[in-house]
């Protein structure tokens, strides 16, 4: 017996050892010839197996074909690993001086930045920010405000009624505030003068969708109650407010109006800001914008949430912050505030 056949396994050594040394393609090459070459090792034992007895000759062969089978199997494996080096080497290393892809950050929509702009001109004079609910009872959006039944703005083509939670409970009928001014209910009811809140937020009314109607917008509403509150004290609170936020050239002007829940009442103007008052298309030649209703508490509005009377006088006010934003910004259609569409809303 040829004992060479068997010298495979009593290399310094194994195969396998071997074979974990091999690092390129070349070395691999060296390999497959020393074990599988003509001259090879394999070679090399087929050829001693014919001086094996004929009964030891199947066994010893078979063995040969394992470790051929072995052998051919590692070169195998060895090829792929070498590929998958190879390929990984050729595709792109990071370059750490490519500037990178930087994060789309997003920011606060037109309406939230305008009512936070407003409400901070307001707390810096002092005032709280308050909220109240969308929906509303009919008491405390008409009724405590003195609106009277028969007024138009509570037939239900002009506002929002919801359907009782109780249907035997007639006395507190439910819709969405069409107003902020019933927070104005809430706010006394649950708190003592001095009071001076503003309360920004949604408001709904049946309207058909155009260029400057919404069936819900923004309003802000602003409340201040206390002893010995004048008209001028509204004068002068809004004259500051206003030269803040539109600049201190801005003029104004104070229009006698009607509200029910304020006397005396007036709606205020200021001068166009596009055109500063000279007439354009965006005040209707006018030169004024008309941009919030204001006036002094009504006393009827003190009796309904149960303040005594002749006790307290309070100024209040509400702007529209759709409005505000458009005159603000030359926009000129309400519908881009709710589209979505970051083409406009990455504008502000
Ligand atoms: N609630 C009024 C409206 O929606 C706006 C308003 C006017 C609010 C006068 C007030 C006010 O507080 O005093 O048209």
């Amino acid at each position: 017996m040829n004992k060479t056949i068997f010298d495979f396994n009593n290399e310094k050594c194994t195969s396998e050892e071997k074979i974990a040394g091999v690092t390129d393609e070349k070395c691999l090459e060296v390999f497959r010839i020393e074990y599988l070459g003509k001259k090879g090792m394999v070679a090399a034992m087929y050829a001693n197996l014919g001086a094996l007895p004929n009964d030891q000759k199947p066994e010893e062969g078979k063995k040969i074909n394992e470790f051929r089978a072995i052998v051919t199997q590692l070169i195998e494996e060895k090829k792929k690993e070498l590929n998958a080096k190879k390929r990984r080497a050729s595709q792109k290393t990071l370059d750490v001086s490519i500037p990178g892809v930087a994060q789309q950050a997003g920011h606060a929509h037109i309406l939230t930045q305008t009512i936070d702009e407003i409400c901070a001109i307001f707390e810096r004079l002092g005032f709280g920010i308050q909220d109240g609910p969308e929906i509303e009872t009919e008491f405390n959006n008409f009724t405590a405000l003195n609106i009277p039944a028969d007024h138009p703005s509570r037939d239900g083509f002009d506002t929002f009624y919801l359907k009782q939670p109780d249907p035997d409970d007639k006395k507190v009928n439910l819709l969405l505030r069409s107003h902020t001014s019933p927070a104005q209910i809430r706010i006394m009811k649950e708190n003592k003068p001095p009071l001076a809140v503003v309360v920004p937020g949604k408001v709904y009314r049946p309207d058909a969708v155009d260029a400057s109607h919404s069936f819900m917008f923004h309003q802000i509403e602003g409340l201040l109650v206390d002893h010995d509150v004048k008209f001028s004290d509204l004068k002068g609170l809004l004259t500051v407010f206003l030269k803040q936020l539109f600049g201190e050239k801005i003029k104004m002007r104070f229009r006698p109006h009607f509200f029910p829940f304020t006397e005396p009442s007036a709606e205020v103007d200021i001068s166009c800001y596009i055109c500063s008052g000279k007439g354009c298309s965006v005040c209707g030649r006018k030169g004024w914008l008309e941009i919030m209703g204001c006036g002094t508490v009504h006393p009827k509005v003190f009796e309904a949430v149960g303040y005594k009377k002749g006790k307290y006088t309070g100024l209040a006010f509400g702007l529209g912050v759709e409005r505000l934003a458009m005159l603000k910004h030359g926009i000129s259609d309400i519908r881009l505030f709710y589209e979505n569409d970051l083409r406009f809303l990455n504008q502000f």
